[in-house]
């Protein structure tokens, strides 16, 4: 499979570093990067062909990766236009509509739409994706390759849950960077050393999340597991439960999901 990416920022050097150390070839990789700096960057790690503009290996691509910003998206992909309508597209773009997509690359279809996380840059990502009715099994398969490079994938029946899906799993990790400082500075407040604090918190966040990806148990019975009854814990979820925590935490996942449909009509002028 020969793949072509449009950008060659933050999430194609991601997916090209994860495709190239699961086997894949660097010389069926293409490149398509405006900023030179960029260019050099990923020259020196991969031996992929790069290039200013969209040029022959763009056009006999059989993928077409969109990872350019979605600012940038509708500018990057006019010298696409003639990109062949039998072969896939698949957009990382945040926000940008498969309409948007196909209005831009002259009526284009066969497209998948996804949304990663930063995690992929460590291989450990997550990536909710869509594929339009056009999509074949086949083409469904060559997505889920280029995504699992760089972690676990998730399809969803319709593209509305894009949005959700970039408040929970795009938006997560900085969810979770909050929470990892906010048990800092408490532990911290007590007198534990600065150092010892963020270390403590880190591995804390660590520890509990592998725990929670190989226990048979959900992480409700995890949580009442660490939760005796006129213990600690229950001291700490008591102030959680009365802040009603629970619901501003829905609150502010909510409102993400919400700025990520109004982004995808700012951008993609639907
Ligand atoms: N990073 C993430 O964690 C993440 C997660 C989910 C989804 N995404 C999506 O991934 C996409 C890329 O994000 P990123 O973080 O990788 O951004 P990035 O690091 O800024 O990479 C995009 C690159 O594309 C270049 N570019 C802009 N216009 C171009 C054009 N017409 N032709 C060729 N190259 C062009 C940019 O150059 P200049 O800098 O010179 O403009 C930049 O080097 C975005 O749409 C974003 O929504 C990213």
């Amino acid at each position: 499979m020969k793949i072509a990416f449009l950008g060659g920022g933050n999430m194609a050097s991601a997916l090209i570093g994860g495709l190239i150390a699961k086997g894949t070839d660097p010389r069926s990789i293409s490149v398509v990067e405006m900023s030179p700096a960029a260019r050099d960057k990923l020259g020196e790690r991969h031996k992929v062909h790069l290039s200013s503009a969209p040029d022959a290996e763009t056009q006999h691509a059989d993928v077409l990766v969109l990872a350019v910003k979605p600012q940038d998206m509708q500018r990057a992909l006019a010298p696409l236009s003639g990109f062949s309508r039998e072969k896939l597209v698949v957009s990382v773009a945040a926000g940008i509509t498969l309409k948007s997509l196909t209005r831009w690359l002259d009526g284009h279809r066969k497209i998948v739409r996804c949304m990663p996380n930063t995690p992929a840059l460590i291989g450990a990502g997550i990536t909710g994706l869509f594929a339009s009715p056009e999509v074949g099994k086949n083409e469904r398969e060559k997505a889920e390759t280029i995504l699992r490079a760089v972690g676990d994938v998730v399809w969803m029946p319709e593209e509305r849950l894009l949005d959700p899906v970039t408040a929970v799993s795009a938006s997560g990790p900085a969810y979770v960077f909050w929470f990892i400082e906010q048990l800092a500075a408490s532990a911290v407040k007590l007198g534990i050393p600065k150092d010892a604090a963020l270390k403590m918190a880190k591995q804390t966040v660590l520890g509990s999340a592998m725990l929670a990806s190989q226990s048979a148990e959900s992480p409700e019975t995890l949580r009442k597991n660490v939760t005796s009854k006129g213990g600690t814990t229950e001291a700490a979820l008591k102030v959680f439960d009365e802040a009603k925590l629970a619901e501003h935490f829905a609150r502010a996942v909510a409102a993400a999901s919400k700025r990520g449909e109004e982004m995808g009509r700012e951008f993609g002028g639907d």
